[in-house]
């Protein structure tokens, strides 16, 4: 693990340089910032940049503005200040051809009326992809998690593992560029979500997507990501980050490995410095 010093003991320029600096980037956070209607400071000045095929994870206190970055991200709320590109351009051109952009909420959000092959056929639906050729995707999103047999169900049939696989076929049924997930897994038992954060990294890695990730656990963080991104609250910022240098594709060997637990207790110890940093910050 490659540890970048904590903000409060680093020169913010040095650490702004090392969260620009990636090859490719396909997302690049100018100084964007957040100050919501109501005057509440969200987040401050943020710097980060994420490359073709990284998989970042932002983890860090609740209310530190993980939720608040993925939304920025998304283009579903707006910076206050500074600016976000994406394929290093505006917005305007994210959805044509190499720059799909898919969102995972979490909460699976299905349509309870329709059946699941009809839940994941809908993002084409709206992008007006021919009958035939929807079918097939879904398809094979649908196989891609292991859901074909579960096809013709209705949402209210699946357990919610199953539920979180259909919304996660239903993002990749796009055949999205970039992926954004605001922990999809948080509500699952830790067998189910290490079963899917199994069956995200196989994807991910052969799909050579680019992923934003925001989760609590350690443990996922881990797992999955190449980089992992700590933040801090009062206000939400950047704390530090680390890049995660073990190979993909990733199994259950790497998560049963010495390496793997040193890695989760450097993570541990920085978010403790970083839950300290929210409080302190704020008294
Ligand atoms: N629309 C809004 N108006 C005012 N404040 C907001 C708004 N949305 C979020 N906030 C505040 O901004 C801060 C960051 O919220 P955000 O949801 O991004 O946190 P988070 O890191 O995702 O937390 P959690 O881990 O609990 O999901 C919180 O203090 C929250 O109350
Ligand atoms: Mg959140």
């Amino acid at each position: 693990m490659n540890l970048v010093a904590p903000d409060s003991m680093s020169d913010p320029l040095v650490g702004s340089a090392a969260r620009l600096a990636v090859a490719e980037p396909i997302v690049e956070i100018l100084s964007a910032e957040k100050v919501f209607a109501n005057g509440f400071r969200g987040l401050a000045p943020i710097d980060l940049a994420v490359g073709r095929g990284e998989f970042v994870s932002l983890i860090g206190p609740s209310g530190c503005g993980k939720s608040t970055l993925l939304k920025l991200i998304a283009n579903l709320i707006e910076p206050s200040d500074g600016k976000i590109l994406w394929w290093r351009g505006a917005f305007d051109d994210v959805g044509k051809d190499g720059r799909q952009l898919a969102f995972v909420f979490q909460e699976p959000t299905l349509m309870p009326w329709a059946r699941v092959a009809r839940n994941v056929r809908l993002p084409l639906d709206f992008l007006r992809v021919p009958r035939a050729e929807a079918e097939q995707r879904v398809q094979t999103a649908l196989a891609q998690v292991d859901l074909l047999p579960a096809a013709r169900s209705y949402p209210r049939q699946l357990s919610g593992g199953m539920k979180m696989r259909v919304s996660i076929a239903r993002a990749m049924v796009t055949e999205p560029d970039l992926l954004l997930m605001d922990e999809p897994f948080g509500a699952l038992d830790e067998f189910t979500r290490n079963r899917l954060d199994e069956d995200l990294v196989r994807l991910s890695w052969e799909r050579q997507l680019t992923t934003v990730f925001v989760t609590h656990s350690i443990y996922e963080a881990v797992f999955l990501s190449s980089r992992i991104v700590v933040m801090a609250a009062n206000p939400g910022r950047v704390f530090t980050e680390f890049t995660v240098d073990e190979p993909f594709p990733r199994d259950e060997n790497f998560r049963d490995s010495e390496r793997f637990a040193s890695l989760c207790r450097d993570l541990s110890s920085v978010l403790t410095e970083a839950s300290f940093a929210s409080r302190k910050v704020s008294a």
